[in-house]
């Protein structure tokens, strides 16, 4: 009974839960006693399945005929009735009706993805590696000799903008502005983010109306990018897309958004927070820090993969169902939502020894955090690169670098995000 009041007083819908390190104890909770647990909806919010261990994930990840992405890939979370869910927002830009890979299923999903994998093998990362380390320094050259600052602002945000902004061939004068469309995009849910605005139906609804205006003003950015691309092609993944086809048809003007906004989106909220995240737990295991330090090159791998168990910078991913399915007993039902929490995967008990163990050697260590399967992050090699070569640089420079204050963490239930840290740098 005890148990049952434990699992029915957990309530994912609740945002703040994820201000704070609370909800790794609701996901331990849950996978002990109701690893597969039906979240109840409300007016404001969908119901849903919640996944909490590692095996189902995969089970859910590698059937995606039967569990959909189309249908929106971010769930939890109360909002106002008429909402749609602020990652589906995120990945399809207004009035067009199209699609990005990440809420495109089979067949065509991986003819789509196929157009621009080229860009993301670990050849082509590796080839990126030495431009990556020159940002990078550039980065640290920037910082200087000052004694104390913003990490986030001033460090690891800088490292993913400059390197997917490079790799769409974005100017320079542009890369502040993603940052702040792809802030009002997936972090609107946090009021620091959040402008007051009144809603279409004349209520206000802070955090609709800013996605809705960020991924506005982000498609006429990239409309007139694309106008300048057709005049004049680069080597960049715009100008890729815009000359490619599938099923002998090139991409309409919607799809190539679509691309776009996933891509500056994906690549920027992301890596940012394996880096601050890893800067924290790095900071909070001194002993596994000292270990790190003492010899960069033997350990920085095994301590990237560690860092990005640790931190799962993304909490979920959805799915819908489209047929009945059985997991652990529980019945799943057609148009059901089904959450998959990769912080909680990465910690499950089954599969990680002593998980709750921040362990820089640890082997071997095959967390989700980038997901698995069809829809498995395609900007995972550009990400582990950034991550490695950002605490290489970092501690050849300011080895004695110190979090001074606690992470200012961003309201949501979709990013793990760090939105500041303060840090003492020498
Ligand atoms: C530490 C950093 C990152 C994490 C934790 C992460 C996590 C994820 C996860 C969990 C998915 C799976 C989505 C699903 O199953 O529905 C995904 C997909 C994706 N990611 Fe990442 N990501 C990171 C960095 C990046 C970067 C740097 C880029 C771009 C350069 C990127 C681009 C994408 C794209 C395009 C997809 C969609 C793939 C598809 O649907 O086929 N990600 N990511």
């Amino acid at each position: 009974m005890v148990a049952e009041k434990a699992t029915h007083d957990i309530n994912l819908h609740n945002v703040n839960l994820f201000l704070h390190d609370e909800f790794h104890e609701a996901f331990r909770v849950l996978r002990q006693e109701a690893p597969v647990h039906w979240n109840p909806g409300s007016a404001r919010a969908n119901g849903f399945w919640s996944m909490t261990k590692y095996e189902d994930i995969l089970t859910i990840s590698r059937n995606p005929e039967i569990f959909i992405s189309s249908k929106g890939i971010g769930g939890s979370g109360e909002r106002e009735p008429d909402e749609v869910d602020q990652a589906r927002e995120a990945a399809r830009p207004r009035g067009e009706g199209a699609s990005s890979i990440i809420t495109m299923d089979p067949p065509r999903h991986v003819k789509m993805r196929r157009l621009v994998n080229k860009g993301f093998t670990p050849r082509a990362v590796n080839a990126m590696e030495p431009k990556i380390r020159e940002m990078t320094r550039a980065i640290l050259d920037e910082v200087g000799d000052r004694k104390e600052g913003d990490f986030v602002l001033e460090v690891s945000s800088r490292l993913p903008l400059a390197v997917i902004c490079g790799l769409m061939g974005l100017p320079r004068e542009s890369w502040d502005l993603m940052f702040d469309l792809t802030n009002a995009a997936l972090g609107a849910g946090d009021p620091e983010y959040q402008q007051a605005q009144t809603g279409a139906s004349g209520h206000i609804n802070n955090a609709k109306e800013t996605a809705r205006r960020g991924n506005l003003r982000m498609a006429e950015y990239f409309r007139e990018v694309m106008v300048s691309r057709r005049v004049e092609p680069q080597d960049d993944l715009i100008s890729l897309l815009l000359e490619s086809e599938v099923d002998g048809e090139k991409l309409t003007e919607g799809e190539i958004l679509a691309f776009c906004n996933l891509l500056v989106v994906a690549g920027n909220e992301t890596t940012r927070n394996a880096i601050s995240g890893g800067m924290v737990v790095l900071d909070r295991n001194p002993e596994e820090r000292a270990k790190l330090q003492s010899d960069v090159p033997r350990y920085i791998d095994s301590a990237v993969e560690e860092m990005l168990r640790w931190t799962s910078p993304l909490h979920h991913m959805t799915r819908e169902a489209t047929e009945d399915f059985e997991v652990r007993g529980q019945h799943i039902s057609p148009g059901e939502k089904v959450i998959m929490w990769y912080p909680s995967a990465n910690r499950d008990e089954d599969v990680f020894e002593d998980p709750y163990r921040f362990d820089i050697e640890r082997t071997p260590n095959d967390h989700l955090a980038f997901g698995i399967g069809e829809h498995f992050c395609l900007g995972a090699g550009f990400a582990r690169k950034e991550v490695k070569v950002m605490f290489e640089e970092l501690f050849d420079r300011y080895p004695d670098i110190k979090v001074t204050g606690e992470p200012d963490r961003l309201r949501s239930s979709f990013i793990n995000g760090v939105k500041h840290l303060t840090v003492q740098y020498q």
